[in-house]
């Protein structure tokens, strides 16, 4: 009796949480959603745990939300793996979290391939250790053909170098008189960022309840909404991202300009 209360229970839930599913596919989508995956380390400190047992739980977030981010028709998840900053971390924690992609890769790559789901990279891959490189370019291999969502993992990425390693390939063009100076508009200088494939995020989510951008994707984030919120990445589940998106579809996007009833 007890297992087929709490059985109906479940389905109600999902009944809920299909309908509001259903509302917010019925709004446009943000195209593309970076997320800013914090609070790792609180999450395993307020455990007793090691920090890189936050990392491993926040690894198990990532499955689940790309899973969501596919189902609600996301076409680009960008996320914040690790920074450039983050070397400066004790070399165990450092050692932990290159090992991830490896680690998720070798359970998830499976599913990623079924799901049609494209792997891609952006920041310094020379840095990484050989077998990360190996795992990640082996499933960028793998998924290159697929046309659904593009799981886009920022790997010792800083926005910093890569608009300074672009300023340095610009001017170089130029020289070379590959570019000439007046043709380079906000496109140009685009197209020359780890980035240049992908559009701009549209959405921005940081967890965790810092208020910073910590160098990520400083340029593409010009005119992008951003929603912080305070559940620890290793906690964040469908219903957190339900929720960004519904904040996004509330708001209304200007771009600098005004909407046509603003117009007087
Ligand atoms: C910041 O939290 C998080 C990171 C530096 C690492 C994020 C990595 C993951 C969530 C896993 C990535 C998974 C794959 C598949 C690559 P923090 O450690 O700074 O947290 P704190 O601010 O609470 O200390």
């Amino acid at each position: 009796m007890f297992n087929k209360m709490k059985l109906w229970k479940t389905s109600k839930d999902q009944d809920v949480q299909d309908d509001r599913i259903s509302q917010i596919l019925a709004h446009p989508i943000p195209e593309h959603v970076a997320i800013i995956m914090d609070g790792n380390g609180r999450w395993a400190k307020k455990r007793t745990l090691p920090r890189i047992a936050g990392h491993h739980e926040g690894m198990k977030t990532v499955k689940k939300i790309t899973k969501s981010a596919n189902r609600l028709g996301i076409k680009t998840l960008t996320l914040y793996a690790f920074s450039t900053e983050n070397w400066k971390r004790p070399k165990n924690e450092v050692d932990y979290l290159m090992k991830l992609p490896e680690q998720f890769l070798s359970s998830f790559l499976p599913e990623l391939i079924e799901e049609n789901v494209k792997v891609s990279t952006m920041g310094d891959m020379n840095r990484l250790p050989a077998s990360t490189r190996r795992a990640v370019d082996h499933a960028i291999e793998e998924t290159k053909d697929n046309d659904g969502l593009i799981l886009n993992f920022a790997l010792n990425y800083g926005s910093r170098s890569e608009i300074i390693d672009a300023i340095k390939d610009l001017s170089s063009d130029v020289k070379q008189g590959i570019i000439n100076e007046e043709d380079i508009d906000d496109e140009c200088f685009s197209s020359y960022l780890m980035t240049k494939s992908l559009n701009d995020p549209d959405l921005l989510i940081r967890t965790s309840g810092e208020l910073r951008l910590s160098n990520f994707m400083l340029w593409q984030l010009a005119y992008t909404e951003l929603y912080f919120m305070d559940v620890l990445w290793p906690d964040f589940s469908e219903e957190h991202l339900l929720e960004a998106i519904e904040s996004f579809q509330r708001r209304s996007r200007r771009y600098g300009g005004l909407l046509g009833e603003e117009i007087q």
